[in-house]
Order: C-alpha cells, then structure tokens, then sequence
C-alpha cells in the first residue's frame, strides 16, 4: 500500500515560477474545494483571490500580508484568500465547525494542485482587520482564515536568505504513534 500521490508530493513552496495559472486551472482547483465534506454540507467557505495580471489587485491584497511572508508571496501568480461562515446558512445558529470545514476543502484545493504540477502555502501570516476590510466582509459572520500563494514551484536561488535556505530543508513530521492511540 502506497500513500496517494499528491499527498506526498505536496508541499508549501516560498519560490514561484512567474508563469501564469490559467482560469480554467484555478476553477479546476476550486471545484476540488467544493466537493469537500462539511458540517451539515453548510459549504462555509469561501474564496477571493487576485492574479499577477491584475497587479494593482494583486497588490493590495499582498499588501495585508504580515512578517516573512512579505518576502517571498507577492510574487506568487495567484494569491488566494479562504474565508468561512460561522453561522449555518440562513440561521443564527453557530456551525462549531466552520474553520474545520474550510481547513478541509483548503486541503482539497491544496491537493489538487499538487496533481496538476503546481503547489500552494498557506499562511496565517496576514493582517485580519486589513483583509476583512479590503474584501468587504461582514466581521459578524465571516472571516478570513489563510491566505495563500499558489503557482509553480520555482528555484530556491530566486529567494533571498533565510527564506533560500528554509527552501531546501527536508520536510519533517511527528511519527504517526506520537497521535493515533486504538483504544480498548
Ligand atoms: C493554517 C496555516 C498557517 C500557516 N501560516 C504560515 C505563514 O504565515 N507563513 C509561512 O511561511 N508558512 C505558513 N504555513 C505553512 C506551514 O509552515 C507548513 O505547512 C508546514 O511547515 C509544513 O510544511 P509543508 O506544507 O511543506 O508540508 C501555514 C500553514 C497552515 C496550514
């Protein structure tokens, strides 16, 4: 049994090849997000992103981008923003898993890309209040949870230390017993 093939090819590049992601690409991504499972299918997410032909857009939104990240992401092709609902549609009621569930069709989103050769990083690395603001979100009910970078993996030599270095580190994990527990 081998783990599935975009699951151990993905990664979160910090270099980007300029190379456009065309718009039946980024649908093809997001349709990936739409079929993941949610909480009584409530579907909370949401996305808003920007690409670098629309630089101004672009712009302004790698302007809500906080530390390190401002090194590396804006020159991603696209930058992509997850948002959720926290309430289930047309109530008041609180969905407990509305982060839960725009975490899953981010991975969804994530893996396909991984698939059609490109890769994306996440980051909760931005300005929450900045962001909120620039997309016109109601703060009540929604909010942003990551921003992404998404495109093609590029050379780590286009970064500028430490983020060059960073790149080429091997990925590591905990063991898997550290987590999993059978319980009897
Ligand atoms: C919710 C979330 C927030 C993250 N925030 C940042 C961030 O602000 N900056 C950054 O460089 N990486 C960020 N990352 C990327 C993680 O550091 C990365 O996924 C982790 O180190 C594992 O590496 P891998 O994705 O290459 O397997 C974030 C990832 C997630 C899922």
């Amino acid at each position: 049994m081998i783990l599935l093939e975009a699951i151990r090819r993905r990664w979160s590049p910090r270099s980007y090849r300029p190379d456009p992601v065309t718009r039946e690409q980024l649908m093809l991504l997001f349709e990936a997000a739409r079929w993941a499972p949610s909480s009584n299918n409530a579907q909370s997410w949401f996305y808003r992103y920007t690409t670098s032909d629309h630089p101004e857009a672009h712009a302004r939104l790698a302007e809500c981008l906080t530390g390190g990240n401002r090194a590396w992401a804006p020159q991603a092709p696209v930058l992509i923003v997850s948002c959720g609902r926290k309430f289930f549609p047309g109530t008041r009621t609180f969905n407990r898993h509305w982060m839960h569930d725009v975490g899953a069709a981010n991975l969804s989103l994530a893996l396909q890309a991984t698939a059609l050769g490109m890769q994306l990083h996440q980051m909760a690395g931005f300005d929450l209040d900045a962001c909120s603001r620039l997309l016109g979100l109601d703060t009540e009910a929604e909010e942003p949870v990551t921003m992404m970078a998404l495109g093609y993996p590029g050379a780590a030599d286009a970064l500028p230390e430490p983020f060059r270095s960073r790149e080429l580190l091997p990925r590591t994990r905990k063991e898997t017993d550290s987590f999993v527990e059978l319980l009897r």
